[in-house]
């Protein structure tokens, strides 16, 4: 869906329907550069969400304010019911807890092997090893590296650095994905594969937010699309 009309009705709808909420949002760094500025958006649960935009646009800045990396600045921002400005760092993390976090940069344990980089968020959740295994080797060939579990990360290319950081977001099967550009590194066929498995997710219930430059994942998957520029909502979401 898209805004304007859709949002206004978002807004009206009961509060669990609502994932997040942002008014008149603005985000400016210690630097003093503002890198978002007067956004207002409703995502509903269970929406898939692209975050299009050119480099600099401001779409990791959105997601980082997603899940606490950065607060806003001024303005109202709430996830889950959580108010973003006020939360303090254990509401932070339990709002974590439920969320997979796909980061531009990856940010794998370099210490420990492929197999624990992607059970943590099972541990995290009190899994045990032997209930784990099964699904950690079950993520792990979605991404097609079902035969590397046992490597640790410096062993591995760029790419399939980048598809353990996709498989370590998707093992608990988070009721929220954040994804940043999470298929940029990736060959067509292995990109769209992942892309399908987050479809998967998300008819399964998981709300999917992604940054992305490949206009063409939009015409293949289609989702709603929220366009930035230098900072501001542009387009259908405007
Ligand atoms: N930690 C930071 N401190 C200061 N400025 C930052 C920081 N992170 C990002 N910026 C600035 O904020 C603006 C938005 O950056 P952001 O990383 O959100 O863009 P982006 O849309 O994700 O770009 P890309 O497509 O290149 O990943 C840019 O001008 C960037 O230089
Ligand atoms: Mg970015």
């Amino acid at each position: 869906m898209t805004a304007g009309a859709g949002a206004a009705t978002v807004c009206t709808m009961a509060n669990e329907q609502t994932l997040i909420r942002m008014q008149q949002v603005m985000l400016r760094y210690p630097t003093g550069k503002t890198a978002l500025s007067g956004i207002t958006l409703d995502i509903p649960r269970g929406q898939f969400v692209y975050l299009v935009g050119e480099s600099g646009a401001g779409k990791s800045s959105l997601l980082r304010m997603f899940y606490g990396g950065v607060r806003p600045s001024s303005g109202k921002l709430s996830v889950q019911d959580t108010d973003m400005r006020e939360a303090g760092e254990s509401r932070i993390r339990e709002l974590r807890r439920h969320t997979g976090i796909i980061f531009q940069d990856h940010r794998l344990l370099f210490s420990r092997t492929v197999f624990e980089n992607v059970a943590l968020p099972l541990r995290v959740q009190g899994w045990k090893t032997e209930r784990l295994i099964p699904r950690v080797r079950k993520v792990l060939e979605y991404v097609g590296l079902e035969d590397r579990l046992w490597s640790y990360p410096e062993a591995l290319s760029g790419g399939e650095q980048q598809r353990v950081a996709i498989a370590r977001a998707m093992t608990a099967k988070p009721a929220v994905i954040l994804a940043d550009e999470p298929t940029g590194n990736l060959d067509i066929e292995t990109a769209r594969r992942v892309q399908d498995y987050l479809m998967d997710l998300n008819r399964q219930g998981t709300t999917v937010i992604m940054a992305t430059h490949d206009l063409q994942l939009l015409e293949s998957h289609p989702g709603r699309v929220i366009q930035l520029h230098a900072g501001v909502l542009v387009g259908g979401d405007a």
